[in-house]
């Protein structure tokens, strides 16, 4: 999604912009600019371009001189209203009627920018974009009366939709104006700067100590010298303040950023998809860390604390998300159901929210999220918790929106994920949901030694996961013999049938080849007439209550020449009779419901690897966006 970096303070600009940009750039996006403003009552400086940061880099470097300047923003835009052009690219400017310049940047949708753009015509603004940006953007400098602040505040008094911006002029050249209504945005206090963004990956670079912006929320950041006359110069003084669009002051924590620079660098690794896969042993064991007592059979969660009676209480469980997150929803379902008992069900939040949903008393709504800023699975909380739903996250963002506006959650904590395709976070949500099940489940059914037994095997997947992904290479090489084929099956059943829609969405989104998952059985009821000579399709077959019948499975499709490739349990001599040699991959045996932590892997590095085999830039997919923040 569109990206934001807005920078004030005592360093040269233009390269704090840039640097900032290419932190967001696996957010997605398809063209991206700067605007900076040199000086007062110099105007402001744009840059914009189509494509690649780089692009806009060079574009930079070959003029820095009118680049220079101590206040800038700038933008990645992913495109929602008006086509990829340098037009439609942020930032975008307006004239004040006091003839000086505002530039703007905005994440999120002005919902009656049709009515504003035609009031502004009247007024004498000419519009050369599509955008609903320029309409805001044109809306501050009209309502400009030599303070920016007060203009940001009475036009956003006017706007329906969801933003979240920066905003400078010309005529203040140390301060920067920035506001959220639905879009993140987190402001970075640093030493004489501030640093604005979207994303905590582009201030990590600048300080940990941060500010979230509220919905509603304005804030005014100033830093400049005290006395630029003196020799030497004076020290910086730099000061900020938020207030609400009625311009009350309204104080704000500071928090520490949980994320070092260190986790958002690729270590040596040629993605960070495959970083990320490589790392997720670790993840899950910082993700377990301290959670389980496998004496006690316990399950420890602090974010949870104080509502263990409510829970126990719990007479149905709602898994929420989209994507990835909705697929570790559907295994968070089986789990409820199976190890605490408790009804429950997996929603796409995007339906749930639109479809009047019934809320039962002692309902318990889990949103699930990598980025906790996903606009669908927001909503969805919301509404939920309008209709009474205890609201839990399972979320990895610390301090995101969906953090903050649930009740109570777990995080995943495994560490900033990068790759716009979810793999570790994947595996933290499904982690959470396994130890959030365990500890509802020790509370009612579960005796101490189940559940003792369940967390002493849950304890030894990390160690598993490393072993699987050391089969990278085997992984690659099976792939390269079936990644032409267009057209791809995924089955799986019980736990392993949301892990075939996950294999499914993996090798789509990365690869561009046509799959699909399914439940194994759903497949004879029609998709079976797609399999022809040489169809890949990849079984999720572990053995467990439903390996017999995965094996009849796989009998139907090798009868209609399917190539099949299986991820499989170690020791499973039976299944190698229905593939070719590689083509089966194998996982630790554990038990059923831990089985989607390690089944999971291998489909992970076999889109991975299609990716790569078919020259696709595999951390920013085409059209594909890390944090989908708009409905
Ligand atoms: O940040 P979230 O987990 O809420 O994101 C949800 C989906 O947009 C995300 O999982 C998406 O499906 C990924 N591209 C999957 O790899």
């Amino acid at each position: 999604m569109c990206g934001i970096v807005a920078y004030v303070g005592s360093k040269p600009v233009a390269p704090v912009l840039i640097e900032g940009l290419k932190r967001l750039e696996y957010r997605g996006y398809d063209s991206a600019g700067v605007a900076v403003a040199p000086g007062p009552d110099q105007g402001v400086v744009v840059g914009r371009s189509v494509g690649r940061v780089s692009v806009l880099e060079s574009l930079v470097d070959k003029d820095p001189d009118r680049y220079e300047g101590c206040l800038g923003i700038a933008h990645t835009r992913w495109a929602t209203h008006g086509a990829v052009t340098e037009h439609n690219a942020h930032p975008h400017t307006g004239r004040t009627r006091c003839g000086h310049t505002v530039a703007l940047v905005h994440n999120g949708i002005i919902e009656n920018y049709a009515t504003l753009r035609k009031y502004l015509e009247s007024k004498g603004h000419d519009f050369y974009s599509e955008t609903d940006t320029e309409v805001l953007c044109k809306l501050i400098a009209e309502l400009y009366d030599g303070d920016l602040e007060a203009a940001a505040q009475k036009a956003l008094q006017e706007v329906t939709g969801a933003y979240a911006l920066a905003v400078i002029c010309d005529r203040e050249p140390h301060t920067l104006v920035a506001a959220r209504k639905g879009s993140p945005l987190i402001i970075g206090i640093a030493d004489n700067a501030y640093v604005v963004a979207s994303d905590q990956s582009a201030i990590v670079a600048h300080t940990t100590q941060v500010i979230h912006l509220n919905d509603y929320q304005v804030a005014r950041l100033c830093a400049g010298p005290l006395d630029k006359h003196k020799d030497p110069p004076a020290p910086w003084a730099v000061d900020f303040r938020t207030t609400t669009l009625e311009n009350e002051i309204v104080s704000q924590e500071i928090t520490e950023l949980e994320m070092d620079l260190q986790q958002i660098e690729l270590a040596g690794y040629e993605h960070y998809m495959l970083k990320e896969i490589m790392e997720q042993p670790e993840a899950i064991r910082t993700c377990l860390r301290g959670r389980i007592d496998q004496r006690e059979g316990r399950v420890v969660l602090g974010g949870l604390n104080g509502l263990a009676r409510d829970l126990v209480r719990a007479k149905r469980f709602i898994m929420t998300g989209q994507g990835t997150a909705y697929h570790a929803g559907i295994i968070g379902e089986y789990l409820m159901e199976d190890v605490a008992k408790v009804p429950a069900r997996a929603a796409y939040a995007s339906e749930f929210r639109y479809r009047n949903p019934i809320i039962e008393d002692g309902s318990v709504i889990v949103a699930i999220s990598q980025s906790g800023e996903t606009a669908d699975t927001l909503a969805a909380l919301h509404e939920a918790k309008e209709r009474g739903a205890l609201a839990l996250g399972a979320v990895n963002v610390v301090g995101s929106t969906i953090s903050r506006e649930t009740d109570a959650g777990v995080y995943l904590r495994v560490g900033p994920e990068i790759g716009v395709a979810s793999t570790k976070a994947f595996l933290g949500q499904v982690a959470v949901l396994t130890l959030m099940a365990l500890y509802v489940g020790k509370r009612k059914y579960l005796s101490t030694t189940d559940a003792a037994s369940y967390l002493a095997e849950f304890a030894r997947v990390p160690d598993h996961i490393a072993k699987i992904v050391e089969h990278s290479d085997q992984i690659r090489d099976c792939v390269k013999q079936v990644v032409d084929r267009n057209n791809w099956l995924f089955l799986g059943r019980g736990y392993n049938y949301p892990v075939a829609l996950e294999g499914a969405l993996k090798l789509k989104e990365l690869s561009y080849i046509h799959a699909e998952g399914m439940p194994a059985a759903e497949m004879k009821h029609g998709p079976i007439a797609l399999i022809d000579e040489g169809m890949p399709v990849v079984f999720v077959a572990t053995q467990g209550s439903q390996y017999d019948k995965v094996i009849s499975n796989i009998e139907e499709v090798k009868a209609r020449g399917g190539r099949i490739l299986a991820v499989a349990t170690e020791g499973d001599s039976h299944i190698t009779r229905y593939c070719e040699d590689g083509f089966v991959f194998f996982v630790p045996h554990v038990p059923e419901p831990l089985q989607p932590l390690l089944t999971v892997v291998p489909l992970q590095l076999l889109a991975y690897h299609a990716a790569v085999i078919r020259g696709h830039d595999v951390d920013k997919p085409r059209n594909l966006a890390k944090s989908v923040t708009v409905e």
